[in-house]
This record gives structure tokens, C-alpha cells and sequence, in this order.
């Protein structure tokens, strides 16, 4: 049966392609779904998308992963910065998880440097763009291939 990954957008990531994009890039959400898609056929697994500019969505889309997926990928947007909520959702579903950013926010303003939600992930991936979800995935199929799929 082919994984399946569920891929997180969080606040105002909706506004990609029009929101600051010197610092975000000309693409838009759709755009990078749609790489993503193509990319999840060429590694043969199954995605599921989903955009939300509320925490507790978020927090609800996260559980329910719990009982279809095999590993997420995920850009909390802002609420990486200060959601336990959204951590705790993390943790509490126990699946591989790797979380991305298009920009390096560690090289940014000081409140975006730490992420409360990396600590309970395998990882994460800043800086690269739209490429970074790219990336992303990859990293969780790799991953999977070698753990849940052995
Ligand atoms: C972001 C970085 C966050 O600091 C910011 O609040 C976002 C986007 C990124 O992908 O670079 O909304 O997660």
C-alpha cells in the first residue's frame, strides 16, 4: 500500500505568491501543491494538503492524521514560534514529522529563531523556498522507506 503524507500549511500561507514576496518567493500555494503532487506520484505515495489560518484546525487536522497517515510535513507559518497546541498535536499522534520553512528563519528577526514544534519532529528544513517542501517530503519518504516500510 502507498504511504501516505499529510502535508500542513498554516497561517497566511494561503497569500504566497502576493504576501512579501522578497521574502517568500513569487510562487503561489498552489504552485508548490502542485509540485508536491507531482513529486508524491513519482515517490508513490499518497498526499493530502490542507491550508489553515486557525490554530485549532490545525490542531483538529492533526489528530485526525493520527488514523490515515503514515508521516507529515508541516509549515506551522507564525505559529511555529509559540504553539504548544500545535506541538503538543505533534506529539501526541507520534508520526514522523519534518517541519519546513520557505525562508531561513534563523537569519531573521530574533522571535522567529526558535520553533517550539521542531523539538518533537525528525527534523527540519528552512531557507530553500518552495524547495524546502520539496525537500521535505523527500527527507519523509526516505524515512519511511526506511522504517514503516522495511
Ligand atoms: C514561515 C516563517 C514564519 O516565521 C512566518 O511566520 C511564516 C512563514 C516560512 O515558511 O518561512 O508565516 O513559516
Amino acid at each position: 500500500m502507498a504511504p501516505k503524507v499529510i502535508v500542513l500549511h498554516g497561517p497566511n500561507l494561503n497569500l504566497l505568491g502576493i504576501r512579501e514576496p522578497d521574502v517568500y518567493g513569487s510562487q503561489t500555494l498552489q504552485d508548490i501543491d502542485d509540485e508536491l503532487e507531482k513529486l508524491a506520484m513519482q515517490f508513490g505515495v499518497e498526499l493530502k494538503i490542507v491550508q489553515s489560518n486557525h490554530e485549532g484546525e490545525l490542531v483538529d487536522v492533526i489528530q485526525g492524521a493520527k488514523d490515515w497517515a503514515d508521516g507529515a510535513v508541516i509549515n506551522p507559518g507564525a505559529l511555529t514560534h509559540y504553539s504548544i497546541a500545535v506541538r503538543d498535536a505533534v506529539a501526541a499522534i507520534g508520526l514522523p514529522t519534518i517541519e519546513v520553512h520557505l525562508s531561513n528563519i534563523h537569519g531573521r528577526e530574533e522571535f522567529r529563531h526558535s520553533s517550539v514544534v521542531a523539538p518533537v519532529c525528525i527534523g527540519q528544513i528552512a531557507g530553500f523556498g518552495s524547495n524546502s517542501y520539496v525537500l521535505g517530503l523527500r527527507a519523509l519518504c526516505d524515512h519511511l522507506k526506511a522504517t514503516v516500510l522495511e
